[in-house]
């Protein structure tokens, strides 16, 4: 493994350590919550439940929590919703992005038809609704459903958009915020409500998750070019098929030339590999700096994602949120 790699492995152990025993307990709220009354609902869950998933979203929310007090079965509870409602949006994100792969497996829109995903999809969604209602909070229902909505929109805005060789930087920044880095402020929000913060605090962190989650979708976005699928669980190349000017291609355009843009163009227009290559597309993606920037774009979201982390009091938690920021930017998968 190379040392930069092996720092990170470092990193996520040390981000991972800290709520290992939580994991679990949220892992068995999962599969108990995963049970429906109609069979492709529990065997969709399992199967995406059962084969990875780096359960980013869950780990945030306990670490979010730890700052201030050792997670409560509400934490626990509030950590499986999170990742219900991620579950959730990746079966219909992989219908609507006719995705193929998901978790180094075939997605379930393969697996069970687009129907039976859309139809399962919903159906987690509101299992996720359920386990906050009985938490008789409706402060934290309000904003689980102001944040479903975001993302949805978030979609909704993308498939306006699909085809536009025009994106600017502030459209893809605003896709990213809406799809990805919403959820992320949530969950460090609701850990830190699990946890008792004050409102001051609490901004804080959904600040620090939003600007996380802001480096995240980057990263992801990158990694859409630079990947490798048997490493990254899922497509690669996907985004410029589906017709999606993401923030690396966005930067590569801005100093792209006439038949550079011709070359994105086609692409979009057959929905394919067809006239262009994708490995044609990477060039112009590296000869025009696009990747370079669109790194450079993440790490200044998790330096400030870290200058935030400073109001806190140095504690372990605090340490494994510092972690999870190196890691963000940086992942391979
Ligand atoms: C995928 O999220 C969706 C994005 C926001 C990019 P993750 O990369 O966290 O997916 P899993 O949960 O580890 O599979
Ligand atoms: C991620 O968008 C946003 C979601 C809410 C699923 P992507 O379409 O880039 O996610 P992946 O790459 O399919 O995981
Ligand atoms: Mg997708
Ligand atoms: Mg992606």
């Amino acid at each position: 493994m190379p040392a930069g790699k092996l720092g990170l492995a470092l990193t996520a152990r040390e981000l991972t350590a800290l709520v290992a025993d939580d994991l679990k307990q949220v892992e068995s709220v999962l599969r108990l919550e995963s049970i429906g009354s109609v069979e492709a609902v529990s065997s969709i869950a399992r199967y995406l439940q059962g084969n990875g998933g780096k359960r980013l979203r869950p780990i945030l929310l306990l670490v979010s929590c730890r700052l201030f007090r050792d997670p409560t079965p509400e934490a626990i509870q509030l950590a499986a919703v999170a990742e219900l409602i991620h579950t959730a949006t990746l079966v219909h994100d992989d219908v609507i992005d006719e995705a193929k792969t998901r978790r180094g497996k075939s997605s379930a829109n393969v697996v069970w038809g687009n129907q039976t995903s859309v139809l399962a999809g919903d159906w987690l969604y509101m299992q996720a609704f359920q386990i906050a209602l009985r938490l008789r909070r409706f402060d934290i229902l309000d904003l689980l459903i102001t944040l479903t909505q975001r993302m949805v929109d978030g979609e909704l805005l993308q498939l306006e958009r699909l085809g536009r060789i025009g994106i600017s930087e502030a459209d893809a920044l605003e896709l990213i915020d809406h799809k990805t880095a919403s959820l992320f402020a949530a969950c460090t929000r609701l850990g830190g409500i699990a946890g008792g913060a004050g409102e001051v605090e609490l901004a804080v962190l959904s600040d620090f998750g939003w600007n996380l989650g802001m480096a995240f979708q980057i990263a992801d976005d990158i990694l859409d070019f630079t990947a490798r699928e048997s490493v990254l669980g899922k497509p690669v190349g996907n985004d410029l098929r589906e017709g999606k000017v993401t923030l690396p291609l966005c930067y590569a355009l801005d100093s792209a030339t006439e038949e550079e843009r011709g070359l994105v163009d086609a692409v979009l227009a057959d929905r394919a590999y067809q006239r262009v290559t994708f490995d044609q597309i990477k060039s112009v993606l590296v000869r025009r700096g696009g990747i370079e920037r669109a790194r450079l774009r993440a790490r200044e979201f998790t330096a400030k994602a870290r200058g935030l982390l400073e109001q806190f009091p140095d504690t372990p938690a605090r340490a494994a949120l510092m972690a999870a920021t190196d890691l963000v930017a940086d992942r391979d998968r």
